[in-house]
C-alpha cells in the first residue's frame, strides 16, 4: 500500500493573462487534496477506481487517443519509465470541487502520479512529474499555461511566467485568504477560447488589459516579498475590474466580491478560469469569519478559509 496526495490551489493574481505571456501569482491550498492510494491486486492488469465518481478505469498501456485524464496520467508516467502496468489498483478520492479554478485535475493527476510511482517503487524527479502534468491538464484546458500543475506540483507559492524556468515566491509574512464557490462549475477551456476570440478580434482594446494585469502581478510579486499586505487589496479590486471586462466575470462572482468588500475584505475578485467557480478576498484573521459568513448567507455554496506562507 502507498499513498500520496496533491493540493488544491488558487490564482492570487494574473489568470488569463498568463496565457499571453504575462506573470500570474498563484498558491498552494494544502487543506484540500486529492488523495490516491495504491493497492497490489490479484487481478492482472493497473485499474484506477475514482471513488467520488463511482467508476472504475482499467488503465491499457498500448491504448491511444485515451481522453480520460486519470488513464493518461497512469499511462504517462509507465511509458516514460518503460515500465508495465502493475497488478494493481490506486483509489483515487478528493476533497477539491470540481471544475471550479481550484486546479482539482491537476491535483488528481499529480496524487495518482505519486501513489502510482511510490507503489512501484520508482522515481521521477519533480520537474519529470510537473512535465507529464502539464500534458495531461491539456485534456481539460486545451492550451494551458501551466500554472496550475506548477503550483500543485510544487505545492509552494510560484511567480509563474509561461515557458520560463521555475520561480518560487517567498512569502514574507503569512496571510488568510477565503475562497468561496459560485457553485456554478465552468469550464476553463471555454472561457480562454471566449478571450483568445476576444484579444483577436478587439486587439487594440484588450492588449493593454492584458499587459496591465501583468504588471498588477508584478506588484503584488513585490508587496508579497516585503510583507506589505495593505497594497494587495486594492491590486485584487483592480484585477477583478479587468476580468470582467475580459468577460470572464458572473453575476454571481460580482456579488460574492461586493459582499465581502463590504464585510471587509482588503480586497476581492474571482480566481481561476471564471465565468463561475471561486473567488477569493484577502482578510485578516480577525474577521475570515465573518466574511465567511456573510459569503455563505450571501449565496456561496462552500466557503474555505486557508492560511498563505505559513508552513
Ligand atoms: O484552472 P483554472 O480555472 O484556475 O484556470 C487556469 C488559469 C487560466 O489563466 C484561466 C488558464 C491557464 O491555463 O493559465
Amino acid at each position: 500500500m502507498f499513498e500520496a496526495s496533491a493540493p488544491a490551489k488558487v490564482i492570487l493574481f494574473g489568470e488569463h493573462a498568463v496565457v499571453y505571456g504575462q506573470p500570474a501569482i498563484a498558491v498552494p491550498v494544502s487543506g484540500l487534496r486529492a488523495t490516491a492510494t495504491f493497492y497490489e491486486s490479484a487481478e492482472r492488469g493497473l485499474r484506477i477506481k475514482a471513488v467520488d465518481m463511482g467508476e472504475v478505469l482499467p488503465v491499457m498501456i498500448d491504448s491511444e487517443l485515451v481522453d480520460n485524464a486519470l488513464i493518461l496520467t497512469a499511462q504517462k508516467v509507465l511509458r516514460t519509465l518503460s515500465a508495465n502496468p502493475p497488478d494493481a489498483m490506486i483509489e483515487l478520492r478528493s476533497t477539491i470541487p470540481m471544475a471550479s479554478g481550484l486546479g482539482s485535475g491537476a491535483a488528481v493527476s499529480t496524487a495518482i502520479a505519486r501513489a502510482l510511482l511510490g507503489g512501484m517503487r520508482l522515481t521521477l524527479n519533480i520537474d519529470e512529474l510537473n512535465a507529464i502534468i502539464y500534458e495531461v491538464e491539456k485534456i481539460y484546458h486545451g492550451t494551458p499555461s501551466g500554472i496550475d500543475n506548477t503550483v500543485v506540483v510544487y505545492e509552494q507559492p510560484v511567480y509563474f511566467v509561461k515557458d520560463q524556468p521555475l520561480q518560487l515566491l517567498s512569502v514574507q509574512k503569512p496571510f488568510t485568504i477565503v475562497i468561496a464557490d459560485t457553485g456554478q462549475a465552468s469550464l476553463t477551456r471555454v472561457a480562454v477560447g471566449d478571450v483568445r476570440q476576444l484579444y483577436e478580434q478587439q486587439s487594440a482594446r484588450i492588449l493593454p488589459i492584458i499587459k496591465r494585469i501583468g504588471h498588477i502581478a508584478q506588484q503584488a510579486q513585490t508587496a508579497l516579498k516585503s510583507g506589505d499586505l495593505d497594497e494587495l487589496g486594492p491590486l485584487m479590486d483592480e484585477n477583478h475590474r479587468l476580468l470582467q471586462e475580459l468577460t470572464v466575470s458572473s453575476p454571481e462572482l460580482d456579488q460574492l466580491v461586493v459582499v465581502a468588500r463590504n464585510a471587509g475584505a482588503i480586497g476581492a475578485k474571482l480566481s481561476g478560469g471564471g465565468r463561475g467557480g471561486n473567488m477569493i478576498a484577502l482578510v485578516t484573521s480577525g474577521n475570515a469569519e465573518a466574511i465567511k459568513q456573510a459569503l455563505l448567507r450571501a449565496g456561496a455554496v462552500r466557503v474555505f478559509i486557508s492560511e498563505v506562507g505559513s508552513c
